[in-house]
């Protein structure tokens, strides 16, 4: 690895100097974790039965449970929820069945729990779409935040062209978000994956969503392969891929555009990968909020790799609450082209999404090992690097490499509060504020590009 060569040479380079400098070497090794970081994919044999020949071709091997057969209409008027339910029930017990919503209809249906566990090699084929009764009043009030939710499944594949929308606008105009005067309440996820294991999502469209589009929780090996989510900028709290309490989760070939985090990852996830990630408009590549009300947060093992960011207010963010603990760490942004980002790269442990304003205290969850490697594009504001950490619990190790951020009138700087580090290779706008264990503190653009690393190291 070129990065590897180009360190072992600093090494060499340095070490005479510094040889008797441990912070050095804690780095060095740091480095090392970080570079090395992966996401093992998990074993093929879990995912084994994605080799099958597609359900079409392969019918005579498979039971199509057909929605229709069961009473569905899909005119977008009927209520088409029981036939869902009845089908549920006949495909989750049936063998290599097929659960099939056909193409070019559209089928209303309200808050269901889709549970398992199910018999061997289920797919769930949507081909036409599935929407949401579109008036929050006559909204189930025993399900009031959730609408499909598919939960205890082990080896299943969704997939398909068909949309899953929520017809969300009259959810978005009762939030508080969009007026004072109404109460602030959560609104339905669209589809929720829940307590599963081995799952496969292909190639669906989740739109429009009354709250967050798709969440996966409690889960285990889930993998979301050319899944498309959209909603309108300014749809309040509608995430795009919502990550909580899960293990080996790999987003691969997404384009997400919302109203709020295009991808957010919470306590209890680790071992995520995302590769190839299309985001905006939206509030970016999140890690967080976590540590909200005291809580504990604990995010370890991410991996960005190659993603376009245009238009989104943030880019790859980390936020969290003062108050809470746990931790964020071992974190790996790599490969990321942005246009037109407001906060590009943010640490923000001073997260307030609250109307009422927040205090500092003295806990924070500690932000450690955070890698950003050959980033660039542009800033839409000045600050283009902001690592803004608690002072009671500084961040540590955030490793620079190959950053190239600019904006319109070309004058970037980077912030730090209470942040350590170092950078390597070209680091535009600077980040000699890492260094520096200062509190509130700037780098201004230097004149000459940085080609090696800083003395002070
Ligand atoms: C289901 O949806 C229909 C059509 O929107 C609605 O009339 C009905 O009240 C809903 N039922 C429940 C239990 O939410
Ligand atoms: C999930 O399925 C298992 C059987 O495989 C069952 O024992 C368990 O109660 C189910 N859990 C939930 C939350 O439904
Ligand atoms: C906000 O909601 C209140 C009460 O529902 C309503 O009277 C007011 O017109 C709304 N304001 C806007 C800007 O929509
Ligand atoms: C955080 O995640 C862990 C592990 O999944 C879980 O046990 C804990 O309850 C979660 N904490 C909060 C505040 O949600
Ligand atoms: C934190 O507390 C507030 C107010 O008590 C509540 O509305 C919110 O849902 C809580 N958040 C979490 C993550 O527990
Ligand atoms: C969090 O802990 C601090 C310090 O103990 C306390 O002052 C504050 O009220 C707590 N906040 C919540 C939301 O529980
Ligand atoms: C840097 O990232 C961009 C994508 O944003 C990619 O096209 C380019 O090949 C990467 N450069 C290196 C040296 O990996
Ligand atoms: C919290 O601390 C930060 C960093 O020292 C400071 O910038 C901010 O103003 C403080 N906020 C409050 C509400 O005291």
């Amino acid at each position: 690895m070129d990065n590897i060569l180009f360190l072992a040479f600093l090494v060499l380079l340095l070490v005479p100097l510094r040889n008797a400098d441990t912070k050095f070497s804690q780095e060095f090794e740091v480095l090392g974790d970080l570079e090395n970081l992966d996401v093992e994919e998990n074993g093929e044999d879990e995912f084994e039965f994605l080799e099958l020949p597609s359900w079409k071709s392969d019918r005579g091997n498979k039971v199509l449970v057909n929605v229709d057969a069961f009473g569905a209409v899909g005119n977008g008027i009927s209520d088409d929820t029981q036939a869902f339910v009845d089908a549920w029930k006949k495909a989750c017990s049936t063998p290599k069945s097929v659960f099939l919503v056909p193409e070019r209809r559209h089928y209303l249906v309200n808050a269901t729990r889709f549970k398992g566990p199910c018999a061997d090699k289920l797919i769930i084929q949507i081909e036409g779409t599935i929407v949401a009764p579109e008036e929050p009043k006559s909204w189930d009030p025993k399900n009031p935040r959730i609408w499909l939710v598919y939960s205890n499944l082990t080896k299943v594949l969704f997939q398909g062209g068909g949309i899953i929308d929520g017809s969300g606008s009259k959810w978005w105009a009762a939030s508080c978000k969009k007026n004072k005067s109404n109460p602030c309440k959560g609104a339905p996820t669209a589809l929720t994956i829940d307590l599963s294991s081995a799952i496969s999502v292909k190639g669906l469209t989740i739109q429009n969503s009354q709250q967050m589009h798709f969440v996966i929780s409690r889960s285990d090996s889930v993998r979301v392969t050319d899944v498309k989510v959209s909603a309108p900028e300014d749809s309040p709290n509608t995430d795009g891929i919502h990550i909580t309490g899960s293990t080996n989760v790999i987003l691969q070939n997404c384009k997400i555009g919302t109203g709020d985090d295009c991808v957010s990852i919470v306590n209890g996830s680790s071992n995520i990968k995302m590769k190839t990630i299309y985001c905006g408009p939206g509030h970016g590549i999140s890690i967080g909020s976590l540590g909200q009300n005291n809580s504990t947060g604990i995010v370890e093992k991410v991996v960005l790799d190659n993603a376009f960011l245009r238009g989104s207010t943030n880019g790859l963010r980390i936020k969290t609450w003062q108050g809470g603990s746990g931790y964020v760490r071992a974190v790996r942004y790599q490969n990321v082209m942005m246009q037109d980002v407001s906060n590009p790269i943010i640490i923000d442990q001073f997260y307030c999404d609250s109307p009422t304003s927040c205090q500092n205290q003295t806990s924070a969850v500690a932000i450690s090992q955070i890698m950003y490697q050959n980033i660039s594009g542009t800033s839409r504001s000045q600050r283009a690097m902001k690592f803004a950490c608690s002072d009671t619990v500084p961040c540590t190790y955030i490793v620079l490499n190959n950053i190239n951020l600019q904006s319109e009138d070309g004058t970037v700087e980077t912030y730090c509060n209470s942040a350590a580090g170092f950078g390597y290779g070209y680091v535009q706008p600077s980040a000699e504020c890492l260094s520096s264990s200062d509190k509130d503190t700037i780098s201004k653009p230097e004149k000459e590009a940085e080609y090696l690393i800083h003395t002070e190291l």
